[in-house]
Formats: structure tokens, C-alpha cells, sequence
């Protein structure tokens, strides 16, 4: 996720791409930069400190600004090389007359000369092509998008078009504005605009808009001209910056379809076969691989518990799952032929850093899945995959979770297919059935907004409602459901500050069924797999003690619902991609929970976003 804006028709370009750049900084704070426009030339400034970005950049900008007929800018959240300088927008063609400012992933960059490492180079480089042959810079746009595979909101400059800047979008986020004195806006995001303008408006995928002072056009890839939507906006700046939602968390949950969507990019191809060409480890190496650990903390730690099933279903390799701070500690069995995963959103957390660095010793391969590009696990592994949700800003993890069970599927499956324990054919179903799960969060998700929209309260806070006064939870699962249970309860936990154990339902009857008495509310992960039946039977145990029964269930799935107190619904989709889905209520319903009993579910007490303690 990355943050883009740009400007024309005002004296002040400068100062309101610095000033919105700032407002996306939430976006993304790897690298910023901004590219001008002045005097029939492009004139480019970057810098990439991380969180200091945008302050070093104010200083390599002029006090004297310059005569600037148009400009725009750029935060960026690297997902396609090292966030260096570099690698840091604007990115410029061969000769340096074209500026290009990106936010997604480009699927086909590959085939031509990069300077810089990153996929959005190939724009500037293709929008030159066009140019050199005669063509305007919105046909060179419009040409350009046209061949794109991928997702895009993009800004483009051209030196010899002074005060026009041309953007287009398919699938990431895009407006427009129109400051009263005729100046043409456009960011990846109201926030960005929001102390210049409050007339916003909405590109539709494989649009693009022409802005020049006082005037906007907007056309179709296909050069017909349309009516763009206009937006009513009456939000406040900070309500603006996390969506119209009351929290970041809130917000970040809801961009969980994005958040997996992204992760799955350009790794699924057309053919039904799975690319990891980033990894940094070769084939070969991973086809000698004869055993695999996964160490992570926490929610992280969660995910690689889904991975387990995953990988040893699919390869038939022995998996190991270790929380991370007990792992070194443990004297494992490691050689060159062990696969060692550590899983970190941030790529920081030290138990999972001196674990991986504890594996290397010991000769294993070692790989990191993370949200951080060039984090320090990113840059001390072998190899790498990086998940594409964007920042998180909300302590406890949500969307980054989602993302990293879609990469550690996507890494059963490579390894499947790399190493033959799957047929080619059965590979592609997979893929077709990873490539639907955006759409199916989405379902649940569209529940909830829906009753926002219609002023209920929605289907899970209704539940959450009901619950909020329990202090005692108890969250089930069997088989993948049981990483969903633990993950149910850490959420809970985490904001909620209620007590809530996550067992695997068939150990329930050794022990803490002692616990269950009449009021104990028992969350049980009941959606259709085929240990179904035997988690009904677990659920039977719990209701003939008098627990209250909340059940995750398939939609329409009047069975298991006869057998709750209360349903969370979601769509069915492959056993081993359910956890993908069944957990989403289950943050919601901590989500709810915690508002309700008024705690900040953003800043929870005691917890850090990121453990750099022992
Ligand atoms: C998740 O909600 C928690 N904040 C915590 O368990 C977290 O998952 C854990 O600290 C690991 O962090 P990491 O993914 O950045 O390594």
C-alpha cells in the first residue's frame, strides 16, 4: 500500500503535495518524493529514511519554490524492492521528461531494463514508447493501461505538457478533487485533500482523468468520454484517515479483502500454476528440503499453525510448528536439508529474529514470511515473501493475519507443486479456489456494512451484544478450526481483557470441560469439514452442561445452526482455505465486544505493535 497526490492550477503545488503526503503517510513511510514540473523540465527529489522520510524530504525540497505548473508525490510501503532511494517514486523514464507515481502491484513488468528494482518503472518506460511515436500523454496513458496486468491508481507528469497531469485507476483506491480556485487534485485518498477541498469524485477501474487548471476530463482506456461520480463528504480529517471508521482497527479488518487479494497478486497465473519467483531460495534447493519448521509469536504463531496442515497435507513433508521464544531453547533437529519459516508481520520481533538466526547456524534454509520489505528478518533469511496488506496501525493483528495464511497456503501449494505431490490439475483447482477467497471476505464483511448503512446494528455486534457482560469464553476448534479458536481467543483477550482459553475441542473432555458450568460462553468453530461431526459431538458435551453456544457456521447451514445459541455466518469455501474465513466474525465479535465495554481496541494496555524484548 502506498500513498499518491498531485496537484495543478495553484501557486502552492509544493506545499500541498507536502502538506498530503503527510496525511498518507499512514499508507506507507519506506521512501517519499515529489516530482515538478518547471520551466519545460522535470525537477525530482526523494528520500527513503523510513519513518523520517518525509521530514528529510521537506529538506531537499527549496525554501524559494520553484515556478511549478504542476507536481505530485509519493509514500510509499515497499512490496517491490528494497526501500531505497532508488526504489522510491517519482520514478522517471530514460530521459527523464516523464515522472510516474504508483500504488499497486504490476503483474507483467518483466522484459524490460529497470533502473531501480521496482515493477513501476515499466510505466514510465511504456508512456515514453508512446510519447516518441506522436501520441499525446493521455493516448500515451491510455495506451499504456491498456497492456498493464495488475492493480493501479497511478499519476503521471510529462515535462512538455506544463500543467496537465494524467491518472488512472484499476482496483486500488483514486479521487479527485477541485479546489474553488480551479485547482485540479487527486490523491489515493480523501485525507490527503481534505484542508484544500470537500468536491471529491471517483474514478471507476480503466478510467483515467486529465487534470489541468480548472478543468478535468475523464475518459475510458478506450478514449470515450464519461461522467465521473461525485462523492458527498462531511467527514472530519481524522475520521477521513481511518476510513469513516471509528478505529484503525476497525478500518483494517475491513481492508482485509485487499489485504489477501494483494498477497495472492501476480502469484497465481493464468495457467493455474503458483510463481514465488521472489523467494530468494532456488527450486532445486527446496526440492532437496526433507523437513520444515515454522517459528513465529502470537497471531503469527497462529497462521503457522494453519500451515502445518497445509504443508504436510499437500507435500507430505514433516512440519513443525514452535513459538519462537521456546525454540532455540529446545535444541531442535536441524541440517542443510530443513526448511526453517519464520512468520512476522513485522519482521522485528526479537524471539522470531534469534530463532531464524539460531536455525541458520545449524545450516537449515531459512525463509521469512513478512508485511516489512527489508525488515531485519527480511535482510538476515535466505529467502523471502512478503505479504502486501499495507501499514497496520491497530496493536492487535488483523488483516496482516489474513495475509499471512494466504501466503503460507501459497507456500504449500508451490512446494506441492514444485516437488509433484499434487497434479498439475489439482494445483489449478486450488489456485481457483485461493483466487475466490477476496470476494468471500468480502461477503461477510458487506454484511456488516450493510447494517451500518441501514442504522441496525450489524449481524456480529449483535451477537457481541448479547455477550458482552461474560467474563469466561471458552473458543473451539478442531483440525484448522483449532488455529481459528486460539487466534478467536487471543483477539478477545488482547482488547476485550476477558479471559478466554483456545482449545482443540476433542481434548476438551481431559480436563477443562470441569470448567464449563451454566453461562459459559463456548465459541466453537463448526463450519463443514470432516471432522464436522465430531465437533458437534464436542458441542453437545458443552450444551448438556448448560454453556452458551456461539457457532461459526456455513451460510445456510440450518444443522449446525439448531445447535447454537447464536450463529456467525460465513461462506464455505476449501477446508484448508477456511481459516481465511472463520476467522473474520471472530475478530469482529472481539472488535464489538471491546467497544462496548469502552476500551481503545487500537492502543490495548501492556501491548506493543512490535516485541523487540527477549
Ligand atoms: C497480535 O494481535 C499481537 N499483537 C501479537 O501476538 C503479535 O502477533 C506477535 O507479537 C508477533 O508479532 P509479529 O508478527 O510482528 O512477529
Amino acid at each position: 500500500m502506498c500513498g499518491i497526490i498531485g496537484a495543478t492550477g495553484s501557486d502552492e503545488v509544493l506545499d500541498l503535495l507536502l502538506e498530503g503526503l503527510a496525511r498518507l503517510e499512514y499508507r506507507g513511510y519506506d521512501s517519499a518524493g515529489v516530482a515538478l514540473q518547471h520551466d519545460g523540465t522535470l525537477w525530482r527529489a526523494r528520500a527513503a529514511t523510513g519513518t523520517r522520510s518525509l521530514e528529510d524530504l521537506r529538506k531537499v525540497v527549496p525554501d524559494d519554490p520553484l515556478t511549478v505548473t504542476a507536481g505530485i508525490g509519493h509514500t510509499r510501503w515497499a512490496t517491490h524492492g528494497h526501500p531505497t532511494e532508488a526504489n522510491a517514486h517519482p520514478l522517471l523514464d530514460c530521459s527523464g521528461t516523464v515522472a510516474v507515481v504508483h500504488n499497486g502491484i504490476i503483474e507483467n513488468w518483466r522484459g524490460h531494463t529497470l533502473a531501480s528494482e521496482t515493477d513501476t518503472e515499466v510505466i514510465a518506460h511504456l508512456v515514453e514508447e508512446e510519447l516518441a511515436g506522436g501520441s499525446s500523454l493521455a493516448e500515451a496513458v491510455r495506451a499504456t493501461l491498456r497492456v498493464m496486468r495488475g492493480a493501479f491508481a497511478l499519476a503521471v507528469l510529462c515535462a512538455n505538457e506544463p500543467g496537465t497531469i494524467v491518472a488512472g485507476r484499476r482496483v486500488s483506491p483514486l479521487v479527485i478533487g477541485a479546489g474553488e480556485q480551479g485547482q485540479g487534485l487527486l490523491a489515493s485518498d480523501i485525507p490527503a485533500l481534505l484542508g484544500r477541498t470537500r468536491r471529491f469524485w471517483v474514478l471507476d477501474d480503466d478510467q483515467i482523468v486529465e487534470l489541468r487548471p480548472g478543468s478535468m476530463r475523464v475518459t475510458t482506456l478506450a478514449g470515450k468520454e464519461v461522467e465521473p461520480n461525485e462523492l458527498h463528504v462531511d467527514w472530519d480529517i481524522e475520521a477521513a484517515e481511518k476510513g469513516g471508521f471509528p478505529d484503525f482497527m476497525g478500518k483494517e479488518i475491513h481492508e482485509q479483502p485487499r489485504a489477501v487479494a494483494d498477497t495472492l497478486l501476480g502469484r497465481l497465473l493464468p495457467d493455474g500454476t503458483l510463481a514465488l519467483d521472489e523467494l530468494r531460495i532456488t527450486d532445486d534447493e527446496l526440492r532437496r528440503i526433507d523437513k520444515v519448521f515454522v517459528v513465529a509469536c502470537g497471531t503469527s504463531y497462529h497462521a503457522g499453525m494453519v500451515a502445518k496442515y497445509a504443508i504436510e497435507h499437500w507435500t507430505r513433508l514433516p512440519v513443525d510448528v514452535d513459538i519462537a521464544s521456546e525454540f532455540r531453547y529446545r535444541d531442535p533437529v536441524l541440517d542443510n536439508r530443513t526448511l526453517v519459516v519464520g512468520v512476522s508481520q513485522s519482521g522485528e520481533t526479537i524471539d522470531t529474529l534469534r530463532a531464524m538466526r539460531e536455525a541458520r547456524q545449524g545450516e537449515a534454509k531459512v525463509m521469512v514470511i513478512s508485511n516489512v520489505v527489508d525488515s531485519s528478518m527480511a535482510r538476515d533469511a535466505d529467502g523471502v515473501m512478503y505479504t502486501r496488506a499495507g501499514p497496520e496501525v491497530g496493536v492487535a493483528a488483523t488483516k496482516t493475519h489474513l495475509a499471512q495464511v494466504t501466503a503460507l497456503e501459497l507456500l504449500a501449494l508451490y512446494l506441492a507443486q514444485l516437488r509433484g505431490t499434487l497434479a498439475p490439475a489439482d494445483v489449478g483447482l486450488l489456485v481457483g479456489r485461493l483466487a475466490e477467497l477476496p470476494e468471500l471476505i468480502e461477503r461477510i464483511l458487506q454484511r456488516e456494512r450493510d447494517a451500518a448503512v441501514s442504522g441496525e446494528p450489524s449481524p456480529v455486534a449483535t451477537v457481541a451484544a448479547r455477550l458482552a457482560d461474560t467474563r469466561d469464553f471458552f473458543f473451539l476448534g478442531r483440525h484448522v478450526g483449532f488455529p481459528v479458536a486460539l487466534e478467536g481467543a487471543l483477539k478477545l483477550k488482547e482488547i476485550s481483557y476477558l479471559r478466554a482459553e483456545g482449545y482443540p475441542a476433542g481434548e476438551l473432555k481431559h480436563g477443562p470441560i470441569a470448567l464449563i458450568v451454566p453461562g459459559t460462553v463456548v465459541v466453537g468453530v463448526a463450519t463443514r469439514t470432516e471432522l464436522w461431526d465430531k465437533m458437534m459431538s464436542n458441542i453437545a458435551e458443552v450444551r448438556a452442561r448448560g454453556a452458551t453456544v456461539v457457532l461459526v457456521a456455513n451460510d445456510g447451514d440450518t444443522e449446525t445452526a439448531e445447535q447454537a445459541d447464536e450463529v456467525l455466518w460465513v461462506p464455505e469455501t476449501h477446508p484448508l482455505f477456511a481459516p481465511i474465513l472463520d476467522v473474520v466474525p471472530l475478530q469482529l465479535l472481539a472488535y464489538h465486544i471491546a467497544r462496548l465495554r469502552g476500551h481503545d481496541v487500537d492502543r490495548p494496555r501492556n501491548l506493543a505493535k512490535t516485541v523487540t524484548v527477549e
